[in-house]
């Protein structure tokens, strides 16, 4: 890798980005973060050199761009549709000004084509119109939901003491859950893979699971009966926003709203044949990542560390 290129990850303390940086780093390349730096990071999140800003600051986003080749785009848990729009255009502005030859922009989430009065969709629908429409060598990813939502302290200890599997999904629904390790190896790809320019992939793990089937899954990898319980959006607003706050919580929930009246969408089924042969990584299946896991951490009276 020539010895000038830096890569830039925007969200970098945070869940996702925290992976994406460690994937980086520990393939070699040199990171800068980019954070306020007024949020906990992420448990483990590595420690790159970071410019500390507001993505609503072009000057902060400026300063994180100078001298970067590649970058990589994570848009927190903020849902106004004009701040979202903001934080694109500085963006694209910096990453203009800094001639990227690639930029990755993750957009959290399956994005339907059309307006859903949903925020959870529709600002991320509009933050990947104005990276596609700027001209940027952009490669887009959307990704599926995270396995790693399971290992929280909002599913966690159901999970760990009760045998329960609690979410928001329509039971039938079929989800390629993803591992933020897995995201974050489909980052470093989509950084790099030759003819990605203006792609976007839908990235998912191997397999496509009704809540029944993952159950089954985790069931596997934890070595005892678990059970998917659907829940009801509002239940899991609520305790989602005991860890990031309410307003956020309730932007997540607007993805499973929708998703309630639309149990038979395909939009959360990703086409791993694709991201095999586009990106050239293979996923991991949900048994071996639920086996990895350090459940016990959730069990009352034990440490989160
Ligand atoms: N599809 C899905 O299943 C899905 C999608 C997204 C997230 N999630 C889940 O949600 C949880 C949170 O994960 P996350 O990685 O999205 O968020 P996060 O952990 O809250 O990280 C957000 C990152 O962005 C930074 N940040 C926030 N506002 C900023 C701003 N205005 N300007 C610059 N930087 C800013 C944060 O640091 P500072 O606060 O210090 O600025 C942090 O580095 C995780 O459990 C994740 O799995 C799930």
């Amino acid at each position: 890798m020539p010895e000038s290129d830096n890569y830039l990850v925007i969200g970098s303390s945070g869940f996702q980005g925290a992976a994406v940086a460690r994937a980086l780093l520990t393939a070699g390349h040199r990171v800068r973060g980019f954070a306020r730096g007024t949020g906990t990071p992420a448990p483990g999140a590595p420690e790159p050199a970071t410019v500390h800003g507001d993505l609503a600051d072009p000057d902060s986003v400026r300063e994180a761009f100078r001298d970067v080749t590649h970058a990589v785009v994570q848009l927190p848990l903020h849902f106004d549709a004009r701040l979202i729009e903001t934080y694109a255009h500085n963006v694209v502005t910096a990453a203009r000004e800094a001639n990227v030859r690639r930029l990755v922009y993750n957009t959290n989430t399956p994005v339907p084509d059309t307006d859903t009065s949903y925020a959870a969709y529709d600002t991320r629908r509009i933050a990947e119109a104005i990276l596609r429409d700027s001209g940027l060598p952009v490669v887009t990813l959307r990704p599926p939901v995270y396995l790693d939502n399971t290992f929280s302290p909002w599913n966690g200890p159901e999970l760990a003491e009760e045998g329960v599997l609690s979410y928001p999904l329509p039971a039938d629904l079929r989800v390629s859950w993803l591992s933020h390790d897995d995201l974050a190896a489909a980052t470093v790809a989509a950084l790099h893979r030759e003819g990605l320019e203006r792609a976007t992939l839908r990235i998912g793990g191997p397999e496509a699971v009704t809540g029944a089937e993952l159950a089954e899954e985790f069931s596997r990898g934890m070595g005892r009966p678990i059970a998917f319980r659907p829940q009801e959006v509002g239940e899991f607003e609520s305790r989602l926003g005991r860890v990031i706050g309410p307003e956020a919580a309730s932007g997540v929930g607007g993805i499973y709203h929708w998703l309630a009246g639309e149990p038979d969408t395909e939009l959360f089924v990703a086409d791993h044949d694709t991201v095999r042969r586009e990106l050239g990584i293979s996923t991991t299946p949900i048994a071996r990542w639920v086996a990895a896991q350090p459940w016990h951490v959730w069990l009352q009276g034990a440490g989160t560390s």
